[in-house]
C-alpha cells in the first residue's frame, strides 16, 4: 500500500490530522491497532478549548459539536470550604471552553473520514516505521492476520504515549523530559445531573476533588487516589462519601448522588520528546508529550500539533517550500511547554502530596487566596485554562 501521509493513531491526533489533509486534498491512510468501538467508548478528556472548537467547526466536524456541546464561561475552585468563581470572558477579552467528550469527538470524526475521507483501517498495528531518515519511510503493520507495508511521503506518530513511532526517532538524537507524581485520578460517570452548572476544582487535606460532565443529565467526577491504587478497591458508596467531603463548602451546596456506571484510575506524568521530528516522521500528540489532567490540556495541545503540521503539508504542497515543516517541532514545543506549564501549576496547587509538609499546605493556600484576590493572578488562569491563541507561541 502507497500515500502521501501514513498515520498511525485515531485518537483525536490521527483522526482530525486526517480530516484536515483530506480537506487540502492530501491524501492519507489511518492505521488504528483497537478496533472502532473501543476508540469511540474509551473515556477520557472533557474539556475543549476555544481554539479546539473553531478549528473542529472550520473542519467541518462541528455540527453535532455546536448542538450538544456546553459552553462554560467560568471554573468554580472551592478550597478552605471557600467557593471562588473564575469568570473567563471577563478575564480574557470574551473566551469560554466547551463541555464536549472526547468520545464525542472521535466519533464525529471517525464517521467523517469513514463517509468522505482515505482509508480508515481499525484493527492495524503498526509494528514499526521504518527508514524515516529517508525519503521513502514506510510503516510495517499488521493487519486481518498479516503482516503488510505502508509505503509513504511522510509518517505521522499520533499513536499515544505507549505507540511505536517514538521508537523509530534514534536514542541519541532523543531528548525526554519527565516528571511523575505519587498520585493518580480516580474517574467515575455517573447517570445523574451534575451538582453544579460549572467545573468544581476542589484543594482539600484529603486529596484533589473535580466535579465535571458529560451533558445536563451525566456526571463526570474525579478523586486523587494514591498511586497504584485500583478502581476495584473503591466500593461506590466510597467514592460518594469522599467526594462529599472534599466538595464540601460552608454554605447549603449539597452533592448529588446517583448511579456510578464506569470507573479507571488514571496514573498522572509530565512527559516531553525533543525534537518532535526526526527526518520525514513527525510526532503529534501524546506521542510526543503527556501532561497530568489537571487542568484538560492534553487533547487541546494534540488538536495545535496536527493543525500546525496540516499547514506546514500544505504549504510544501502549494510551494515546494519545507520552511514550515523544519520548523514544525519548535513552533509546537513552544506551545507544549506552555501547556505543561499551566498544567504542573494547577496540579501542584490542587493535589495533596503525600511527601508535603504543614508548610507546603499553607503555601498552597497562599496561591489560592492570591488568584481568588487578585486580578492578574486570576487571569493568568483564565489565559492557561481558555488556551492560548493557535497562532502565537504563548
Ligand atoms: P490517543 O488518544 O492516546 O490516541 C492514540 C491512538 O493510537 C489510540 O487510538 C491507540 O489505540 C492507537 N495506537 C497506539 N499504538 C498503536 C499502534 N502501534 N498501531 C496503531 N495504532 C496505535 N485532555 C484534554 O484536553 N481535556 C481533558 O479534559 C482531558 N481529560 C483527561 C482525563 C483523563 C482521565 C485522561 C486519561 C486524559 C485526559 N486528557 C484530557 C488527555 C487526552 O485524553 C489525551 O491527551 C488525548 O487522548 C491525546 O490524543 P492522541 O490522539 O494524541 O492520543
Ligand atoms: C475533565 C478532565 C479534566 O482533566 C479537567 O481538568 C476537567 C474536566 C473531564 O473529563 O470532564
Amino acid at each position: 500500500m502507497r500515500t502521501t501521509v501514513g498515520i498511525v493513531g485515531a485518537g483525536p491526533a490521527g483522526l482530525l490530522l486526517a480530516r484536515l489533509l483530506h480537506n487540502a486534498g492530501i491524501d492519507s491512510v489511518v492505521l488504528e491497532s483497537r478496533d472502532r468501538a473501543y476508540v469511540e467508548q474509551r473515556q477520557r478528556a472533557g474539556i475543549l478549548e476555544q481554539g479546539t472548537v473553531d478549528v473542529l467547526r472550520a473542519a467541518g466536524a462541528g455540527e453535532r459539536m455546536d448542538r450538544e456541546g456546553l459552553r462554560h464561561d467560568g471554573i468554580e475552585l472551592r478550597f478552605d470550604g471557600r467557593r471562588h468563581r473564575v469568570d473567563f470572558p471577563a478575564l480574557t477579552g470574551g473566551r469560554s471552553v466547551t463541555v464536549y467528550a472526547q468520545t464525542e469527538v472521535c466519533k464525529d470524526l471517525i464517521a467523517l473520514q469513514l463517509e468522505e475521507g482515505g482509508p480508515l483501517l481499525f484493527g492495524a498495528e503498526a509494528l514499526a516505521v521504518e527508514d524515516a531518515g529517508t525519503d521513502r519511510p514506510r510503516v510495517r503493520f499488521r493487519y486481518e492476520g498479516r503482516e503488510d507495508v505502508l509505503d509513504c511521503d511522510y509518517v505521522v506518530g499520533c499513536d499515544g504515549f505507549w505507540g511505536v513511532a517514538r521508537q523509530a526517532v534514534p536514542a541519541g538524537l532523543s531528548r525526554v523530559f519527565e516528571r511523575t507524581y505519587p498520585f493518580g485520578w480516580l474517574g467515575v460517570l455517573a447517570d445523574v445531573p451534575p451538582s453544579h452548572d460549572e467545573l468544581v476544582y476542589a484543594r482539600h487535606e484529603r486529596g484533589f476533588a473535580l466535579l465535571s460532565m458529560r451533558s445536563p443529565e451525566v456526571s463526570r467526577l474525579y478523586l486523587q487516589v494514591p498511586q497504584g491504587a485500583t478502581a476495584e478497591e473503591w466500593e461506590d458508596e466510597a467514592i460518594w462519601d469522599e467526594l462529599e467531603r472534599r466538595l464540601e463548602t460552608r454554605d447549603d451546596w449539597r452533592l448529588r448522588r446517583g448511579p456510578i456506571t464506569s470507573k479507571s484510575v488514571t496514573p498522572m506524568r509530565s512527559h516531553v520528546h525533543e525534537p518532535m521530528r526526526y527526518g520525514r516522521l513527525f510526532l503529534a500528540g501524546d506521542a510526543a508529550h503527556i501532561v497530568p489532567p489537571t487542568g484538560a490540556k492534553g487533547l487541546n495541545l494534540a488538536v495545535g500539533d496536527v493543525v500546525t503540521l496540516a499547514r506546514a503539508l500544505t504549504h510544501e504542497k502549494e510551494t515546494g517550500s519545507a520552511a514550515l515543516l523544519d520548523a514544525y517541532s519548535e513552533t509546537c514545543l513552544r506551545r507544549v511547554w506552555q501547556a505543561e506549564r499551566f498544567s504542573y501549576d494547577m496540579t501542584t496547587l490542587l493535589h495533596s502530596d503525600p511527601g508535603a509538609s504543614p508548610f507546603d499546605g499553607r503555601i498552597q493556600l497562599a496561591r489560592l487566596e492570591r488568584i481568588a484576590g487578585t486580578r492578574a493572578a486570576e487571569t493568568d488562569l483564565a489565559e492557561g485554562y481558555t488556551g492560548f491563541p493557535l497562532d502565537e507561541a504563548v
